[in-house]
């Protein structure tokens, strides 16, 4: 018998220590899965009727499911078009996006042509990612919580019993966020043990963190709670991620309710038309394995199929503008401004060089260190949402009166070749969601996610064919309105000046000089070369809105009233992005959460919101 040399102990330690790392992570990562996992399972056999059927499984279908069937009197459906998120374990990692344009978590979409945007891209289109997932949207967004401003809700119908004031949202905000942040917990305008996780930036992102806080400094910002009493300004960075895992409304909703035996969900479901009899609607007609089905509704139907597939739904049931269906040979059932309004952000990327590498690297974020790290402890640069390190909300438009921001600045430590792709993508075949998070490796650098958040240019979603199959015809008229040029201009000023500061000379920060070639008619760096590129290579930013506007009776824009019903056809409701009458200030998903926890209510006649409402008045008491 011989002993180990020092060399072979440690090779074999090492490899036992490598092992029990990842043994653990096995065993926490079996744990993690029995916690969020389907007590219940998606359904095979529905039913012929339930009480209410909702129609997709997004950030608001799930919501409203699990809400809804917290009542055992009530029977529900949900049908998703997608597939289950747990199909892969990668959906929940947060630097991950799994939205690949035209896979089959994404419908696939293109705009329309667009005739003042989109230039670089072949025929002008633009991608236009939508997610097919049960969970829909809120397992491919960028994770940043942020509410909007107090200010956006003034903007929204007023009725007698003003529903949609802030005074009347903010409970629903509170009582789905979870706060994890400790010194955040006891601010009255955030609360804990809600379903929403709201954290800090990950330990990866803490150093640019703090380097994007001082580089604001020295612009003479101070950074706030951009969800407190302001909204302008530097944002402390909040993420919808908890230990390692993005929040999605099917793991963090919907799972906790699916072994309850009044809901069922089924999923590859895609529904195809509402039946409406008499101006009630009365169940809807789906797709299934290839075979046609339909389920009846009790009590109502409530479509949450996002603001494209709501429309689309509703236009194919004989909602909607009368002329277009009746050259479509779909039966007018209700003459209704279905589809009008609709409303986009538009985001700019900046691709940022550095002397020195800051962000995530491919072979840094994917190696088995980061990997075992990840599953054992959820931490490393998996967890980093997005690579996301900094996030501003600013107001560029000096002449509008409320102090609202119009304007989003995301810094991503993700850097991709921006200029160099895009110029490409009119020969090749370039994904535009890959160019928008694609984690390259051997590029020193980061990049500048420059976001309008008010759109003035209106855009339409409209069908061009009674196939249900066919997608919908999306024009969101991105730039269409030269306000919204202006604006765009001086964010990308903005951003520049952040470039100027010391913490970004220190690394040599610099934005990608090479002049875009289709813009070189025009002086480089003047406004008229901005706005060249910004109609070349600016594009959506997935959030969309306003497709089937709420209002008030008299308000012939509108498709719901303010309790969401569709409007002269009872027994229809609508609960998601589509509803939403202007876009909001910060991002969507916490909106639309809100949305489904008070459509729920609502449609529950049932307060749950009661101690809220009080921290809400403490809030507003104090101005
Ligand atoms: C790239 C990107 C980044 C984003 N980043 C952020 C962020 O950082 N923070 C944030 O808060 N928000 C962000 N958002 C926005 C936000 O996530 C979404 O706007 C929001 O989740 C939309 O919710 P929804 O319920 O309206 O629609 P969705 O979540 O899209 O849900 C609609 C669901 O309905 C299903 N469906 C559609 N048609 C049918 C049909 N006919 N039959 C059956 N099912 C159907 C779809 O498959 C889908 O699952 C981002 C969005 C994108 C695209
Ligand atoms: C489906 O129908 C069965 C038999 O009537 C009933 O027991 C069950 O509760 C129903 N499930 C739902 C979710 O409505
Ligand atoms: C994403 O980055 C990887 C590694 O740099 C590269 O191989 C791949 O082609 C990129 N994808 C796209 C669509 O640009
Ligand atoms: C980057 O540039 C700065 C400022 O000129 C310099 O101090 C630093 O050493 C450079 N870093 C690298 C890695 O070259
Ligand atoms: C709703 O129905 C009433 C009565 O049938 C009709 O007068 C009105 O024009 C309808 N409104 C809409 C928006 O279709």
């Amino acid at each position: 018998m011989r002993y180990l040399t020092g060399e072979e102990l440690r090779k074999t330690l090492g490899w036992w220590l490598i092992l029990s790392i990842f043994a653990a992570g096995v065993g926490v990562t079996y744990m993690r899965t029995l916690d969020s996992s389907p007590f219940g399972y998606v359904t095979t056999k529905t039913n012929a009727t339930y009480d209410y059927v909702i129609v997709g499984g997004g950030a608001s279908g799930c919501v409203l499911a699990s809400r809804l069937s917290e009542d055992p009197r009530l029977s529900i459906l949900l049908l998703e078009a997608g597939g289950e998120e747990t199909d892969n374990m990668w959906n929940h990692v947060p630097l991950w996006n799994p939205t690949e344009h035209g896979s089959n978590v994404d419908w696939g979409y293109y705009t329309r042509p667009q005739k003042y945007a989109c230039k670089s891209f072949k025929n002008r289109k633009c991608q236009f990612a939508q997610a097919k997932i049960l969970g829909g949207s809120s397992l491919t967004n960028n994770m940043i919580y942020s509410r909007g401003s107090k200010h956006d809700f003034i903007n929204w119908p007023r009725d007698k019993m003003n529903t949609w004031s802030w005074e009347n949202v903010l409970p629903y905000f509170l009582k789905s966020e979870d706060m994890l942040e400790e010194e955040m917990k006891f601010s009255d305008y955030h609360s804990v043990n809600g379903r929403l996780p709201v954290s800090g930036p990950a330990s990866e992102v803490t150093k640019l963190h703090d380097m994007f806080l001082a580089s604001a400094r020295e612009l003479k910002y101070k950074p706030i709670d951009c969800n407190g009493k302001e909204s302008v300004g530097i944002c402390r960075l909040y993420s919808t991620v908890k230990d390692g895992e993005r929040f999605s409304s099917s793991k963090d909703f919907l799972r906790l309710a699916m072994s309850r035996p009044n809901l069922h969900v089924s999923t590859h479901s895609i529904v195809i038309k509402v039946l409406i009899t008499r101006g009630k609607a009365v169940g809807v007609e789906y797709v299934r394995n290839g075979q046609k089905r339909t389920v009846g509704a009790n009590k109502e139907v409530i479509l949450s199929a996002g603001s494209i597939g709501t429309p689309q739904l509703l236009l194919l049931s004989g909602v909607g503008p009368k002329q277009q269906l009746e050259q479509l040979k779909i039966p007018v059932i209700n003459d209704l401004p279905v589809g009008y309004n609709l409303q986009e952000q538009v985001t700019y990327s900046m691709n940022i060089q550095t002397n020195t590498s800051i962000g995530v690297d491919r072979e840094q974020a994917f190696n088995t260190v980061s990997y075992l790290q990840y599953l054992a402890f959820g931490r490393g640069w998996l967890a980093a949402s997005a690579g996301i390190f900094g996030n501003a909300q600013l107001k560029m438009d000096a002449g509008s009166k409320v102090n609202t921001p119009d304007l989003q600045l995301t810094f991503s430590s993700i850097s991709t070749d921006l200029s160099a792709k895009i110029e490409d993508q009119t020969k090749t075949k370039v994904t535009q969601t890959a160019l928008r998070s694609n984690v390259s490796s051997h590029i020193n650098g980061f990049t500048i996610h420059i976001d309008l958040l008010h759109p003035v240019s209106r855009g339409t979603l409209s069908l061009e064919s009674n196939n249900p199959f066919m997608s919908p015809t999306i024009d969101p008229n991105y730039l269409s309105n030269n306000k919204d040029v202006q604006i765009m201009i001086k964010g990308m000023k903005m951003a520049t000046s952040f470039l100027s500061t010391e913490p970004f000379r220190a690394i040599k920060a610099r934005a990608h000089d090479r002049p875009y070639s289709p813009c070189i008619q025009h002086k480089i760096k003047s406004d008229a070369y901005t706005e060249c590129v910004l109609r070349h290579q600016a594009v959506g930013n997935g959030r969309v809105t306003s497709s089937c506007s709420m209002g008030t009776e008299n308000d012939n824009r509108a498709v719901v009233d303010t309790f969401l019903r569709v409007r002269n056809i009872s027994s229809l409701r609508i609960v998601d992005a589509s509803v939403i009458p202007h876009s909001v200030s910060g991002e969507l998903l916490p909106t639309k959460i809100m949305i489904a926890e008070k459509a729920s209510d609502m449609i529950r006649g049932y307060e749950s919101v009661r101690l809220f409402r009080k921290q809400a008045e403490r809030i507003l008491k104090r101005g």
